[in-house]
């Protein structure tokens, strides 16, 4: 259902805030609509945060539940103080160290924006944007702005602006084109408002980074990420959840990243296949008999691969290996890399010429952790 003409331009090069792209999105946005722009992690969708009409059709366009609150951008760390209040001193240290940057912090919120922005909750998510188009679109308009990733609910984040019109081309006025983003994976989500100030959503910015910063004990990682990594995660039992295991970010809650194609999650605890070690050699039995079996049944499988992984996958897959369909994710030794990929292709996973995609995981920690968590819940099926 196309309602509109979502216009489309095409940055290169130096921008500002009196760019004359910048500045014709900048004012649809402070007449009410909405604009989607580049971030350093994937494209954002953004309305202005204090008018709640406008924050509605964000949640209208991307068929977002209404109580999954939406993160505050902001051009300059200064202004953090006018739509968040008691903020911690640490907050600021955070700020000086990673802002502008991935990382967005969960504070206590001023009743100065649509309560729509926050769900209704006391907190607000801040977060100050490195990349030079995001910065000089909020500076232009000289308010917060609110901004979700700009894709449609649970599907996979857009890291260009072919993804974001994919989901949403008619259905909003414009999109800022910087080509392809450069993290990849949605910023880290800190909550400030408890002690130890803890990771709801791992990213570019590690426990290890915001450890680095603050001291050991001051960060944790929320304890939904306790799994025990080689074991299938529950159902969850909504009637064991105490307060410390219940999802903190609304958004924890709900399925996400899903590419078109069932995707099965191969941990092997994160380990790499080059030591050729028992394990490794008895992991790739077992992955090449459960590519037999599936080839067998006329399944078409593709092969999300690391590419250290390659030759190892093909010597031991043998002629099982030329029936896959091989989609290179970057290197496991550079996670960053595969980071960038990630959402890309999950969203190139068609179902018109595959019908099973197939990864092995990533060791959980620093970004790996980041990748992981959305992989995990990209996976309609996770194997240990
Ligand atoms: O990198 C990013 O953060 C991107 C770019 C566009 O900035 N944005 C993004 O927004 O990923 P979104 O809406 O897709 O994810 C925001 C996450 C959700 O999990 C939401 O539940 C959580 O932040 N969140 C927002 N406000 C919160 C609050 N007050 N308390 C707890 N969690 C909050
Ligand atoms: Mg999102």
């Amino acid at each position: 259902m196309k309602q509109m003409k979502t216009k489309r331009w095409q940055l290169h090069g130096l921008v500002s805030p009196d760019h004359p792209f910048i500045r014709e999105a900048g004012a649809l946005l402070l007449q009410g609509e909405l604009i989607a722009f580049p971030t350093e992690t994937v494209y954002g969708l953004g309305a202005i945060a204090d008018s709640g009409e406008a924050v509605q059709k964000i949640f209208n366009v991307k068929g977002r539940p209404a109580d999954n609150p939406l993160i505050v951008h902001l051009a300059e760390i200064e202004t953090v103080a006018t739509v968040a209040e008691d903020i911690p001193e640490e907050a600021w240290v955070l700020l000086e160290t990673f802002a502008p940057g991935p990382l967005t912090i969960i504070l206590k919120g001023k009743s100065v924006l649509s309560p729509l922005v926050t769900a209704g909750l006391p907190s607000v998510a801040v977060r100050i944007p490195a990349h030079p188009v995001a910065r000089s679109l909020i500076a232009s308009v000289k308010k917060p702005v609110a901004a979700p990733s700009a894709n449609r609910s649970g599907r996979p984040s857009p890291t260009r602006a072919e993804h974001v019109l994919q989901d949403l081309d008619g259905r909003i006025a414009g999109i800022l084109d910087a080509g392809p983003t450069g993290y990849g994976v949605e910023s880290t989500v800190l909550d400030m408002t408890v002690f130890p100030y803890t990771i709801l959503r791992p990213g570019a910015v590690t426990l290890s980074d915001l450890q680095g910063a603050l001291g050991e004990g001051r960060v944790r990682l929320h304890r939904s990420f306790d799994f025990a990594p080689t074991v299938q995660e529950p159902e969850r039992d909504e009637a064991k959840d105490t307060e410390d295991t219940v999802p903190r970010a609304p958004g924890m809650k709900y399925r996400h990243y899903a590419p078109d194609v069932p995707l099965t999650l191969w941990l092997f605890n994160g380990k790499t296949l080059d030591s050729g070690s028992y394990d490794v050699r008895t992991y790739l039995m077992r992955l090449k008999a459960a590519f037999q079996t599936m080839v067998a049944e006329g399944v078409r499988i593709s092969f999300l691969a690391y590419e250290e992984d390659l030759p190892i996958l093909k010597a031991a897959l043998g002629d099982t290996f030329k029936t896959l369909h091989v989609l290179n994710v970057g290197r496991r030794s550079h996670p960053e890399e595969v980071a960038r990929s990630l959402y890309d292709v999950l969203r190139s996973l068609d179902p018109e010429v595959t019908d099973r995609a197939m990864m092995l995981g990533l060791r959980e920690e620093g970004l790996g952790l980041a990748i992981m968590n959305r992989l995990r819940k990209a996976a309609s099926e996770v194997i240990a």
